[in-house]
């Protein structure tokens, strides 16, 4: 096997290890210059943790994702920053053999669209077999074994996945196998990006329960990234909001959609009708998200779908990138406006 991070363990149950990501910048080559899709991000998974990054389209949820494995494809490059899980070291620092060892390996990840990404032509059971060699597994047997019993706990068969084709398994078996590919190799850190997009509902709700129960199972530290603030109020015990590459709100799950603090936070959760609890007051926020030839250079990133700015246009907000203002008890949230009406 690969050198797994240790777990720290509290208890006789293990934990996850802590991830600290601190100032991470990654930028894409565009015909109008490199241009950031990933600002001066700093966040903080705690150990054994469920952490819930959500966004728009296009706020820089994947991108960001990618940078922890650092997987991120030409033509775009991570400018800057540090990310650091225990028991590894700062991944960005890694030989490219180490790296190659830890993704897949410690780190866990299902990628945006997994549904599609497995070969078509291979059996899950072949793929396995190939992730197994990547990473110099020599037990064979242990490594089928250890497939199979996280099938069988995500409620699936694992003698029939195994033997079975991409075509033959339906989204919801799909991402569970996925979730299997990313944890057979023993991860203590598991990333997912849009988990249960192109799901339908009763399979959302299936898979939102099947990582609860592997992430408490397996003591992992886990990073849920999605587009659905109703999915991080299903699983996530912090939430991080991102909004043209930077993160605007952050804190315990609870406390935030019980109080979000950003116009931005409030906006996503007043569009939810059941996170609002009465469909008539559910509304869409109004406009749409920047791209990245769109995001001001300047200022609050937000400003411009901002009803707080609408009602009052305030000179910092066009000056001045509002830093993580802590607002206490674990909530960091970056807007002038809530800053200085505290
Ligand atoms: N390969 C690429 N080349 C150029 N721009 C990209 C590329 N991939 C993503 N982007 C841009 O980076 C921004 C963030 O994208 P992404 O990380 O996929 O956001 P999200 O996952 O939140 O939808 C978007 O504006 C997107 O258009
Ligand atoms: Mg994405």
């Amino acid at each position: 096997m690969t050198a797994a991070t240790e777990p720290s363990t509290v208890d006789g149950a293990s934990t996850g290890p802590g991830v600290r990501i601190s100032d991470l910048t990654v930028a894409y080559r565009t015909p109008a210059g490199e241009l950031p899709a990933v600002s001066g991000i700093n966040l903080e998974l705690a150990p054994g943790s469920i952490t819930g990054l959500v966004g728009e389209s296009g706020s820089g949820k994947s991108t960001m994702a990618l940078a922890m494995l650092n997987a991120v494809q030409q033509p775009g490059r991570i400018t800057g920053g540090v990310i650091e899980i225990d028991g590894l070291g700062d991944v960005l620092s890694l030989s490219p053999k180490q790296i190659r060892a830890a993704r897949g390996g410690s780190i866990g990840y299902v990628f945006q669209a997994a549904q599609n990404s497995l070969n078509p032509l291979k059996t899950v059971g072949k793929q396995l077999l190939d992730l197994g060699r990547s990473h110099g597994v020599e037990d064979k047997r242990a490594l089928v074994r250890q497939a199979k019993e996280l099938l069988s706990r995500m409620g699936l068969s694992g003698e029939r996945v195994l033997d079975s084709y991409q075509h033959e398994l339906s989204g919801g078996m799909r991402q569970r196998v996925g979730i299997m590919l990313a944890l057979v190799l023993n991860a203590h850190v598991l990333v997912l990006d849009e988990p249960t997009t192109a799901l339908d509902m009763i399979s959302q709700a299936n898979i939102l329960s099947i990582i609860k129960d592997v992430h408490a199972e397996h003591g992992l530290t886990t990073l849920v990234v999605t587009h659905d603030i109703g999915v991080v109020a299903e699983v996530a015990d912090r939430v991080a909001v991102m909004y043209g590459g930077r993160l605007v709100e952050q804190g315990p799950t609870v406390d935030v959609l019980r109080a979000p603090s950003h116009p931005y936070t409030r906006g996503l959760i007043t569009a939810i009708p059941r996170l609002t609890g009465d469909p008539d007051v559910a509304q869409p926020l109004p406009g749409r998200p920047p791209t990245l030839g769109t995001i001001p250079r300047q200022g609050c990133v937000f400003r411009e779908r901002c009803a707080v700015y609408a009602a009052g246009a305030r000179e910092d907000c066009e000056t001045v990138d509002p830093p993580a203002y802590d607002i206490g008890a674990e909530r960091l949230v970056a807007c002038h406006v809530v800053e200085e009406e505290r």
